[in-house]
């Protein structure tokens, strides 16, 4: 059994991030939400129930929620099947100025933005397989069984994934605002490079990388780009659709092999690196 983890199941990228491994891929998918599971198992309810289980309350700011939805995977599926983690969960706080600052609105911030990931994986990691079971258990696949991944994912390794932003760069901060929302993807950032550094350092078959998807017409960014807003592609602006398009086309092409170096770094919908 190959296994995807989507922490933010319920979110406007989340969903159709869940729907398309679904729709294109015969992993199981444990979609984790914190909302309550009935209501996204009514949003699911089209898809092939079988290859999907709904762990609802799942808070990632409540380490318990965590552990508990982990310790639900290991004993349904084993310690190591886990090829996907997808961490999706993420507010924002649209500060424009000093004087917007709200110390616990902020502190949220941190909380989902920076180390809700960071639960997620210190509960969801020690299910990844090491290089070893992962080489085993894609052996197969190199002798013409069909990987469950079906492409989407790449058949070189696991992947620790985290819905980063651009806005997180500091090298590319010309504006300023979004103080928490900047800061706390920027501390997202470099947690994900600390997490791609133990996962080789304990040879994991895992990396770990951030992603900004551009602009995406979420329940996030209507306040922002404004409700009638409509997608743009040639200005990086999607729909979720085209978003989990590109997103599943990165994903599928991260390997630790080769000159790109994708561990430990933010990479864009283009897949191009987006500095720190
Ligand atoms: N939309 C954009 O333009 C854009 C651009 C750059 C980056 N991003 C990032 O993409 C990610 C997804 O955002 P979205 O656009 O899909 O926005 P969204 O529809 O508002 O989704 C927000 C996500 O956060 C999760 N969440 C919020 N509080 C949580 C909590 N306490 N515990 C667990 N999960 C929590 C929700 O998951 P559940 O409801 O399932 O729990 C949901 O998946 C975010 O990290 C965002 O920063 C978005």
């Amino acid at each position: 059994m190959s296994v995807a983890i989507v922490q933010g199941s319920a979110g406007g990228l989340g969903l159709a991030l869940t729907t398309h491994l679904l729709r294109h891929t015969s992993l199981k998918v444990y979609a984790l939400t914190h909302g309550s599971a009935s209501d996204l198992e009514s949003k699911l309810s089209h898809l092939p129930a079988e290859r999907v289980k709904v762990i609802g309350k799942v808070d990632v700011t409540e380490e318990s929620s965590l552990q508990k939805a982990a310790e639900q995977v290991r004993e349904e599926t084993g310690a190591n099947q886990v090829r996907l983690i997808a961490c999706l969960a993420g507010i924002l706080q649209p500060e424009k100025s000093l004087s917007a600052i709200d110390i616990d609105s902020a502190l949220q911030s941190f909380k989902i933005n920076s180390l809700g990931h960071l639960l997620t994986y210190k509960h969801f990691v020690p299910l990844l397989p090491s290089k070893k079971d992962f080489n085993e258990m894609t052996a197969d696949f190199n002798q013409g069984k069909e990987d469950p991944a079906k492409g989407l994912i790449s058949k070189e390794g696991s992947l620790c994934f985290s819905l980063s932003a651009r806005v997180g760069s500091i090298a590319d901060n010309e504006k300023g605002g979004w103080y928490s929302y900047r800061a706390s993807k920027a501390a997202l950032n470099q947690i994900i490079r600390c997490l791609d550094h133990e996962l080789a350092n304990k040879s994991s078959s895992a990396l770990a990388i951030g992603y900004h998807p551009g602009t995406v017409l979420t329940s996030l960014s209507r306040p922002v780009v404004g409700h009638k807003a409509q997608p743009k592609p040639d200005e990086g602006v999607f729909t979720v659709e085209q978003a989990v398009e590109h997103m599943t086309g990165v994903m599928s092409r991260t390997s630790r092999e080769g000159r790109e170096g994708w561990g430990g770094r933010c990479w864009d919908w283009r897949g191009e690196r987006v500095p720190y």
